[in-house]
């Protein structure tokens, strides 16, 4: 049996906190889908387009992992691609009441759907595609944080 993962977000960008990750989800999961949402909710600093693309430079050359884009509910998406897991950062104790909520609506959606938590890279715990913006945004460095291609759509973003 192939045990497909899939793992949501924004990724308004992708940073290495995600990428971390990612990686992790490989150790146990055959294929990791990396679900690129439209999210309407947010109103994004890149495309949808640009994210998949940012990703596609970051992990696409992982073996197992696939980047999509999906509209609507990630319960929906998951029981198309058949995947059985979604895989969730938890980086601080905050995260967790909305995780745990989403978690049981997405399995009360999709009975077969578990959510799998994992605990990023101690150094990347306090990331999030919101403060890497806003770094970049007023000329800080965040070569550390994201892949150099991100880096330079930020910075060229930024410099308009
Ligand atoms: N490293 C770095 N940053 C991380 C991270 C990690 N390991 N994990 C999360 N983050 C950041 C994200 O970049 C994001 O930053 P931002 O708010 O500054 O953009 C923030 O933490 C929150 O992340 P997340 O909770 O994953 O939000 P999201 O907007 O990226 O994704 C969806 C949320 C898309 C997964 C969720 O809204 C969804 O499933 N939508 C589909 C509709 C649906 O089914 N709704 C019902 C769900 S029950």
């Amino acid at each position: 049996m192939t045990r497909i993962a899939i793992y949501p977000g924004s990724f308004d960008p992708v940073t290495r906190g995600h990428e971390d990750i990612i990686r992790r989800s490989r150790h146990f999961a055959d294929r990791v889908i990396v679900a690129v949402a439209v999210n309407p909710g947010k109103d994004p600093l890149f495309t949808l387009s640009e994210r998949t693309e940012f990703l596609r430079v970051a992990v696409g050359d992982e073996a197992g992992v696939e980047i999509r884009a999906f509209d609507g509910l990630l319960a929906k998406f998951a029981e198309k691609v058949d995947a059985t897991l979604v895989v969730r950062g938890l980086r601080a104790v905050s995260d967790f009441e909305y995780e745990f909520q989403m978690a049981l609506m997405n399995r009360t959606l999709y009975e077969a759907l578990e959510t799998v938590f994992l605990v990023p890279d101690v150094g990347l715990t306090f990331l999030s595609s919101s403060l890497v913006k806003e770094v970049a945004r007023f000329g800080g460095d965040v070569g550390m944080f994201v892949h150099p291609t991100v880096r330079a759509a930020l910075a060229e973003k930024f410099a308009r």
